[in-house]
């Protein structure tokens, strides 16, 4: 395996200069604060840019990605410009949260863990939002929807979906 050599030449890794110089002198303190510029420049982690950050900043690839891997808020493939959670813990699934996810699965067209083909969703599933009394529950974005119906949450991501055609964006 040569995974280390390999690039995507797809991924312009110029801007990371710009994102370690403006860390610099660049210490592992600035490790989360680099991963969220660089999401931010790319809207994932690519692989090229990670290896490009790491070489620039001198610490090692492996911190990086240590830091990647632990925080949800990054994500290593490339993700929807929305991100759909639906709760799959004991409260939401009692309160129907297996026919709000199926009836979610069905209007985006991905399952859990799939991005829709146009980048718009990204939809994971999770144990518990920590909103129990919302139940059922998802969040998107940074919002909470609550005491859903299969039929709210397909509204949601419809008005959502159309906010970026410019059709029929109700709120
Ligand atoms: S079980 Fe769904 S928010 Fe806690």
């Amino acid at each position: 395996m040569t995974s280390s050599s390999v690039v995507d030449s797809s991924v312009d890794v110029g801007p990371v200069a710009e994102i370690v110089a403006a860390h610099a002198p660049f210490a592992e303190a600035d490790i989360i604060g680099s991963l969220q510029d660089l999401q931010e420049r790319y809207g994932y982690l690519p692989q090229p840019a990670l290896d490009e950050l790491a070489r620039l900043s001198g610490l090692p690839v492996a911190k990086f990605y240590g830091v990647a891997t632990f925080y949800a808020q990054f994500h290593l493939q490339p993700h929807g410009k929305h991100t759909v959670r639906v709760c799959r813990g004991t409260a939401c699934h009692v309160r129907g949260a297996p026919g709000v996810m199926d009836s979610v699965t069905r209007q985006l067209g991905v399952a859990g863990g799939e991005t829709t083909p146009d980048m718009l969703f990204s939809l994971e599933t999770v144990a518990c939002l920590g909103t129990c009394f919302l139940s059922p529950v998802m969040l998107v974005d940074n919002k909470y929807y609550g005491n859903l119906t299969r039929e709210k949450a397909v509204k949601i991501l419809e008005v959502l979906a159309a906010s970026h055609t410019g059709k029929g964006a109700a709120n």
